[in-house]
């Protein structure tokens, strides 16, 4: 009697956005990034939470290449970033926390420079970057200089600078630290709006707690170079609670109640808890 293999019953799933396992990297003596475990899964908004010096930034550039990481530690769409970096880096856009956009370029310059690093074919550049302007309503300014903008519309243009490329994966540090609530909600919804018509994955950090609550899927509130809790926002709040075991009168925790209890006596406390002084006088310096 001869017998055929049997055909995959199931099919392979998936991969994940991001997958990074068991990632270290050091700066001399500081453990930046400490044994990171972390999955993003395809198409969520993901957020990474964490103190000032959490290993946050470390952890983003490790993943967008920039920083090199051993083969085997950090895969992006199946793509390993150790070996196959030039194809991680084409599934990519990113937001730095730092200042990316040049001041002495206009809007549209500025796209067109990243339309050109990123491969954007040179037939469809033109038009690929006007998308990119309007997507974030920077179609009426992108001939101004980017010297000129306001905070929110820096922030904007570096998004349309991320997002010329069409990326499977956008990557945000801090995409909305020093701007005023109206831009933060501005800022958040183009991210939506694009992510809704491509459905790209988002991984973006922040200090702000109600952004990550309303906008995020899932969170991983980081300290001291780990993961230290992941899940829905509204599980780690219910988590808390039942932790704490509040009587149904208190008012139920809040991700700022989570952090706080995450990042313990860690957070320091001349940073004033969450409000990052050293990020919003970098934003403050861009715009000035
Ligand atoms: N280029 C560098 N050289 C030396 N040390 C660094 C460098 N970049 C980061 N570090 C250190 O690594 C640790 C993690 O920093 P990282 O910038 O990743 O934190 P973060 O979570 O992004 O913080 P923040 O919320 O302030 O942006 C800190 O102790 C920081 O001082
Ligand atoms: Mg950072």
């Amino acid at each position: 009697m001869t017998t055929t293999a049997e055909p995959p019953t199931t099919a392979e799933p998936p991969p994940a956005a991001v997958a990074c396992t068991g990632l270290d990297h050091a700066f001399g003596d500081t453990k930046a990034v400490d044994g990171l475990d972390l999955t993003v899964h395809a198409g969520e908004v993901f957020g990474l939470l964490g103190p000032n010096g959490a290993g946050k930034t470390t952890a983003i550039r490790c993943v967008t290449t920039l920083l090199p990481v051993p083969p085997g530690r950090v895969r992006v769409f199946g793509h390993d970033a150790g070996d196959e970096r030039m194809a991680v880096r084409r599934l990519l856009g990113y937001v730095p926390q730092q200042l990316s956009a040049d001041a002495h370029l206009t809007g549209r310059e500025n796209v067109s420079l990243f339309a050109r690093v990123f491969d954007v074919p040179r037939r469809e550049r033109a038009e690929r970057v006007s998308q990119a302007l309007a997507a974030v309503d920077l179609a009426d300014a992108a001939d101004r200089l980017a010297g000129t903008y306001s905070g929110g519309m820096v922030r904007r243009l570096e998004l349309a600078q991320a997002l010329v490329s069409a990326p499977r994966l956008l990557i945000l540090d801090e995409p909305t630290i020093g701007l005023d609530p109206i831009a933060r909600t501005s800022v958040w919804e183009h991210i939506t709006a694009v992510r809704e018509a491509t459905g790209m994955t988002v991984l973006v950090t922040t200090h702000y707690m109600d952004e990550a609550d309303r906008y995020c899927d899932r969170v991983a509130l980081m300290h001291r170079g780990r993961v230290r809790a992941l899940g829905t926002p509204a599980a780690l709040r219910r988590g808390l609670g039942k932790r704490r075991g509040a009587a149904a009168t208190d008012p139920p925790p809040t991700l700022e109640d989570v952090f706080r209890d995450v990042a313990g006596s860690g957070l320091d406390d001349s940073s004033g808890g969450f409000s990052d002084v050293r990020s919003t006088r970098r934003t403050a310096q861009r715009v000035g």
